[in-house]
């Protein structure tokens, strides 16, 4: 069976953070909110407390019950190490200042396991308002700081191990090597989780639960599900069937492109044409989730449509990622929706088919590694995110035939000028914007009042925040030129250098 390490929730910001780093050396891990522990079977391997926004002097302070990982290796992170100090015994309390940022270590016990080949002055990141002032007479000191002298601990006779820094940011220098430490040297991890690894156990796994089954599943020509689609392809070969459905809000040329280069990998796909029936759904909207909903409920019909044409299916296929799964443990109450961000998912409720997620324990990243071992050519892999409803929510206000043909067009010269500059992979997410604002231009000896395009360009990781790309001008000028050159209707480009929070990467 996979080996496995736990990693337990209290809400930290870094949670994620610590199980990409996990797997990045190759072990596989799962989240679990600490109010919902799972069963700890025999191919677990340790377990991981993370750190916490609460304070363990709190009265709602997360609490579990440590006696459940006995015998366990366990490594406790910021409250994770208070935690065990607190209930252990020791005294926590509040610190006079914040500690917020770089630190090093002037005391590292380098006969300890967790800090093998971890050299004295480590710089590590530090982010805690309480402190351990002092622990039982059974745990060993074995790591500190100038201002904070438990800066990690072993309880002795034991595999639990804890640090009040946080070892999975890349400020702590050596955060990776003590994270192998404890995974390889303390809990015994072969490090055996690897792309091609994922691709074997998970073709096997997809043969037997869909046997001879038929499945359907809408491709997008994003990332995730085209590597749903290899995957399920390499494991039921024809009995996959893909539909892609053209709602005529893709990129320029998009469509036969991209149905053109699934058709070269082999899967049996179909395209459907439903432009029409998309356009004519948002005539007369603006509000920007009035559109989203009325393009759901037009995806959800053309794709139903065609999901009965395909005989006994019994399959809903989609390629849902692990960060839309993680029960995420609510600190502040759920957030709030800022936008519905619906793609096919909800979709099979009334079509009463079962649903296949085959990615569903990855990270985006891992997602990308995936399809780069089952040989996914950089077109569709290194491909920028695009959202659902397409340019319908790059079209501020009312979507027409028309506005998304200039959209579209000034939308190829951006990108392809990226692309041209070397600047497209450097990018995560591009677009032009079409902004129905008139304004006064001159075109030879003509008075111009057209409309203005935004261009787009965000660095980001997961997309939640995003800081906006310095390009360079000179690519500016030319995408600038160009567009208002070529771009019939358009005399004005504006370059968008708001960052999220507080504004957001679509404009809709
Ligand atoms: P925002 O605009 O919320 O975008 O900062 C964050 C990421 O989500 C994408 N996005 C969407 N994706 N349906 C989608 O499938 C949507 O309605 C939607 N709205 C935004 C956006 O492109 C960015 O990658």
């Amino acid at each position: 069976m996979l080996e496995k390490i736990i990693i337990l929730d209290f809400g930290s910001q870094y949670t994620q953070l610590i199980a990409r780093r996990v797997r990045e050396l190759n072990v596989y891990c799962e989240i679990h909110p600490f109010n919902n522990i799972p069963e700890i079977t025999s191919n677990v391997k340790g377990i991981i407390l993370s750190g916490s926004p609460y304070s363990v002097r709190q009265d709602d302070a997360p609490q579990v019950d440590l006696n459940t990982f006995d015998n366990y290796p366990m490594l406790a992170v910021c409250y994770g190490a208070q935690y065990i100090a607190q209930q252990s015994g020791g005294e926590v309390q509040a610190s006079s200042t914040r500690e917020y940022g770089r630190a090093n270590l002037n005391y590292v016990s380098n006969s300890n396991k967790l800090f093998k080949n971890i050299a004295l002055d480590s710089q590590v990141w530090m982010s805690h308002g309480d402190t351990i002032t002092q622990v039982p007479e059974n745990f060993e000191l074995i790591a500190s700081t100038e201002s904070v002298k438990v800066a990690a601990y072993q309880v002795k006779d034991t595999d639990t191990y804890a640090i009040q820094f946080h070892p999975e940011v890349t400020h702590s220098t050596d955060g990776k090597q003590l994270l192998e430490n404890f995974l390889v040297d303390i809990c015994g991890c072969k490090q055996e989780w690897t792309p091609d690894a994922f691709v074997e156990t998970t073709i096997a796994a997809l043969q037997s639960q869909l046997g001879e089954d038929k499945v359907v599943l809408a491709l997008s020509g994003g990332v995730d599900s085209s590597v749903a689609a290899i995957l399920l392809h390499k494991a039921i070969g024809k009995n996959l069937h893909c539909i892609f459905v053209d709602n005529g809000l893709l990129r320029k040329d998009e469509y036969e492109g991209v149905l053109e280069q699934y058709k070269h990998l082999g899967l049996n796909i179909k395209g459907v044409d439903a432009k029409e029936r998309f356009l004519s759904q948002l005539a007369g909207l603006t509000d920007p989730e009035l559109k989203r909903k009325a393009i759901g409920r037009v995806f959800i019909e053309v794709f139903d449509d065609e999901a009965h044409q395909v005989q006994d299916v019994k399959w809903l296929a989609q390629g849902t990622i692990y960060p839309d799964i993680i029960e995420s443990v609510s600190v502040k109450g759920p957030s709030a929706t800022i936008k519905s961000h619906h793609n096919v998912g909800g979709l099979p409720d009334f079509m009463k088919l079962k649903v296949v997620e085959p990615l569903n324990t990855l990270f985006k990243d891992e997602v990308r590694r995936v399809g780069r071992s089952l040989g996914l050519e950089h077109f569709i892999i290194g491909r920028h995110p695009f959202p659902g409803p397409g340019l319908a929510i790059r079209i501020l206000g009312e979507v027409t035939a028309e506005k998304v043909a200039i959209l579209q067009e000034a939308d190829a010269i951006y990108i392809n000028n990226l692309k041209e500059a070397g600047l497209y992979d450097k990018v995560w997410q591009a677009g032009a914007i079409f902004l129905p604002v008139q304004s006064v231009g001159v075109m030879g000896d003509e008075r111009t009042y057209e409309n203005a395009i935004a261009l787009r360009a965000v660095e980001s990781v997961d997309g939640m925040t995003a800081d906006w790309c310095h390009l360079p001008y000179n690519v500016l000028a030319k995408i600038s030129n160009e567009i208002i050159n070529k771009v019939k209707g358009i005399n004005r480009v504006v370059y968008d250098i708001s960052s999220k929070p507080p504004a957001t990467i679509e404009w809709e």
